[in-house]
């Protein structure tokens, strides 16, 4: 029979953009991440699972065509091709937005299982969203990932939740309870990363919480304008006008599907000027 000689495409990958701590990047990554696979010509959907606060389709742009949702879908109200947005600038991108309930319960492991294996059907990328914590939403949606994106900005709080976070993705995620898988692949994507806060030892080096976190450099992305800018406006940085940051992200997403970029440690501001008119004390 054809059917049985027909090779099956490979199934989507799922990715998790997580972090543990709040407000450091990830939905930011998560944009800028899932529309730069888009514009490689990969086919790629992102979830938002951060029931609750819905902030991924305000920064996607797309949050007045939001019709059913995430939860919908799981709570059987709607069908998957229902709630999903199609991007407006790229047609290989989709967005699955969540809904503003308080019930943080309503992701359950069987519906998010359910969902995320259709989508393995049709896309080459799930990128997944995760709420801040280390709670059921954020386990929810690392569950099932292939590979982690842990977002970590260079300051110890947010190392020390970084840390937690691949304790978790290492021991809680099915990958980690099914004998003989490989484990999550868990790479650090710096963001908001200052050389001039570096060079003052406000922040840490980037060596300083790869020490510490033991696990690949994805990319540094700079603190930056124009990601404030964009997201305020519900463009994703890598669509936006050329930005360094943009740049930043481009090159992790190349690194993410597995070519050798070398690294770049950009800023908008660049260390030295200070530097050089107060000099160093020693
Ligand atoms: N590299 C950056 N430079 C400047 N501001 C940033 C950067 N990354 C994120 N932000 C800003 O930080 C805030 C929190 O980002 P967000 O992506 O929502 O974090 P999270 O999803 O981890 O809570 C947002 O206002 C966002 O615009
Ligand atoms: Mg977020």
């Amino acid at each position: 029979m054809t059917t049985d000689l027909k090779e099956k495409a490979p199934l989507g990958r799922v990715i998790v953009i997580t972090s543990g701590k709040g407000g450091v990047g990830k939905t930011t990554s998560s944009a800028a991440i899932s529309a730069g696979l888009a514009k490689q010509g990969f086919k790629t959907v992102v979830i938002d699972f951060d029931v609750g606060l819905r902030n991924l389709d305000m920064t996607m742009g797309c949050e007045r065509r939001v019709v059913f949702d995430f939860i919908n879908v799981i709570q059987g109200d709607a069908r998957l091709k229902q709630a999903l947005i199609r991007d407006k600038r790229l047609d290989t991108l989709s967005i699955l937005p969540t809904s503003q309930t308080r019930d943080k319960n309503a992701l359950t492991k069987e519906g998010v299982e359910k969902v995320l294996d259709e989508l393995k059907q049709e896309f080459d990328y799930i990128i997944c969203d995760s709420p801040a914590g280390i709670e059921h939403g954020a386990q929810m949606a690392m569950h099932f990932a292939d590979e982690a994106v842990v977002v970590t900005n260079p300051e110890v709080s947010s190392v020390r939740d970084s840390d937690r976070v691949l304790g978790l993705l290492s021991s809680q995620t099915k990958r980690a309870e099914t004998k003989d898988s490989e484990p999550v692949k868990a790479q650090v994507l710096i963001t908001r990363h200052d050389p001039v806060r570096v060079e003052s030892g406000e922040m840490m080096t980037v060596e300083d919480v790869l020490e510490i976190l033991a696990v690949p450099l994805l990319g540094v992305i700079p603190e930056s304008q124009a990601i404030l800018k964009a997201s305020n406006t519900g463009t994703p940085v890598v669509l936006d006008q050329p930005s360094v940051a943009g740049r930043a992200y481009e090159d992790a997403v190349s690194r993410l599907v597995g070519n050798d970029v070398e690294m770049r440690i950009e800023g908008e501001r660049r260390p030295g000027l200070l530097h050089r008119i107060f000099g160093r004390a020693s």
